[in-house]
C-alpha cells in the first residue's frame, strides 16, 4: 500500500554528517522524500512523539538526548512506507541490528541508535501531523 511515514536523523547522527548517508537509504530502498527540514526538538514535542514511552525509566534521558540538538525530520511516502523505513532502521539496539542497516553501520547504544522511524500508520499519521501538519491535511 503506498503511504507516508516519518523518520528522524537523531541529533548526533546529523552532527556527525551521517544525514546523506540516512536519506541514501531510504532513496535505495524505493523511497522518495515529501518533506524534510532541520529543527532544534523543545522537550515538550519529543515528548509527544515518544509519548507511548512516558512511563519508561529512559524516557528522560530519551527527552534529553532527542533535544540536545537539531534533528533532520523527514517525510517519506512510497509502497509500505513504514515498514520498508523500519527495515532500512534495522533494530533499536544497534548491536542486535543486521548489518547493513542504519542502526548497524551509525548507531553507538540503544539509547543512541542514529535514526527513528514511526511504526504503525497510527503512529506514522500522528507523527506526521506533529512535524509536518500540511501534509497530514493532504
Ligand atoms: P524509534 O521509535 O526511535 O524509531 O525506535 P524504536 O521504535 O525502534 O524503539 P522504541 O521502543 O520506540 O524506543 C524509542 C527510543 O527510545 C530509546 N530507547 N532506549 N532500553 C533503553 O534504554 C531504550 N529503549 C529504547 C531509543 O532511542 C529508541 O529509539
Ligand atoms: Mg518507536
Amino acid at each position: 500500500m503506498r503511504e507516508r511515514t516519518l523518520a528522524i536523523v537523531k541529533p548526533d547522527c546529523l552532527a556527525e554528517g551521517h544525514a546523506g548517508e540516512v536519506i541514501q537509504a531510504y532513496e535505495a530502498a524505493g523511497l522518495r522524500l515529501a518533506a524534510a527540514r532541520v529543527e532544534r526538538m523543545s522537550a515538550e514535542r519529543a515528548g509527544e512523539l515518544y509519548a507511548e514511552h512516558v512511563q519508561k525509566p529512559f524516557f528522560g534521558e530519551l527527552v534529553e538526548y532527542m533535544t540536545s540538538n537539531p534533528v533532520l525530520v523527514i517525510a517519506l511516502e512510497g509502497e509500505d512506507a513504514i515498514a520498508a523505513v523500519r527495515a532500512v532502521n534495522g533494530a533499536t539496539d544497534p548491536a542486535e541490528a543486521e548489518p547493513g542497516t542504519l542502526r548497524y553501520r551509525l548507531g553507538d547504544s540503544v539509547r543512541r541508535n542514529a535514526v527513528h522511524g514511526s511504526a504503525t500508520t497510527e503512529d506514522a499519521r500522528r507523527e506526521l501531523a506533529l512535524f509536518f501538519p500540511e501534509l497530514a491535511r493532504g
